[in-house]
């Protein structure tokens, strides 16, 4: 069984259709100058909705993927403001990231919901990436793997079974509290979650669950990153502040070793 490590740059809500074609060219130009070597992990940019189109059309052939930040659970009408599954396809989105921490607080998206959007996700043809992860007070109250558990347990049961057996679904474990905070897990916080996480997933989905990729997020940087991508059960990471440089952001690429 084969698992590609992954890297994943969440712009969040930064930056103009300039800026984005800026950071764009420089990840491209940089992979493009390491092509010596193959790379060894899957990249994905998730900019913001109104330069998805721009940054597609600057990735052009490279290797870089595109991925949009949320998506509505509709397939289209009147849900304004919205954005369905076809229309980040029709842009060139191949991921798509569902759950964020920042969307549950903001917007009130619950584990129901989430699991709705990653259904839709699967439904529109993008490979979801769907967050996860405790906030302090549950961290506190030793609440970590309940709270995680019952995140992964509401998704269980809409993830398709055929795709299951491909490498499709992506689970990122971004700990609320290490999200923008300079805070990081400890290296043991972080492979106990990603190890609990994987044996939950193998009892719902036996030996597919080996093929499904499980992110750590939260303040990953170069310096940091080696250590956490090393962890047995972390397959890649899901950066937000340090996608925001090219260089930091291909310096983290440069330290993914050689797992699978
Ligand atoms: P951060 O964000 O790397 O800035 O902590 C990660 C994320 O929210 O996906």
């Amino acid at each position: 069984m084969r698992r590609r490590m992954l890297i994943v740059g969440n712009w969040k809500m930064n930056g103009l259709i300039e800026t984005a074609q800026e950071l764009a060219d420089g990840i491209v130009a940089g992979l493009g100058a390491r092509s010596g070597r193959s790379l060894p992990c899957e990249v994905v940019l998730c900019p913001p909705a109104t330069a998805l189109l721009t940054v597609h059309q600057r990735l052009g052939g490279s290797v870089v993927k595109l991925g949009g930040q949320d998506l509505s659970e509709h397939e289209s009408g009147a849900h304004t403001g919205e954005l369905c599954g076809i229309m980040l396809r029709n842009v060139g989105c191949r991921h798509v990231i569902v759950g964020h921490s920042e969307r549950r607080a903001d917007c009130g998206e619950d584990d129901a919901k989430v699991a709705r959007k990653m259904a839709a996700a699967f439904r529109d043809g993008l490979q979801p990436i769907v967050c996860v992860g405790e906030t302090l007070d549950e961290r506190e109250r030793g609440a970590t793997l309940a709270v995680i558990g019952a995140q992964l347990a509401a998704l269980v049961p809409h993830v398709p079974r055929e795709l299951a057996k491909r490498q499709t679904l992506v689970v990122a474990y971004e700990p609320v509290w290490a999200i923008g905070t300079g805070r990081n897990a400890e290296l043991e916080q972080i492979q106990e979650v990603h190890g609990f996480m994987r044996r939950q997933l193998h009892d719902a989905f036996g030996a597919d669950a080996a093929r499904m990729r499980l992110l750590y997020g939260g303040s990953v940087k170069p310096a940091n990153a080696g250590a956490i991508f090393g962890l047995e059960d972390v397959d890649g990471g899901l950066i937000g502040g340090a996608s925001l440089k090219s260089a930091e952001f291909l310096a983290i690429i440069d330290v993914v070793p050689e797992k699978f």
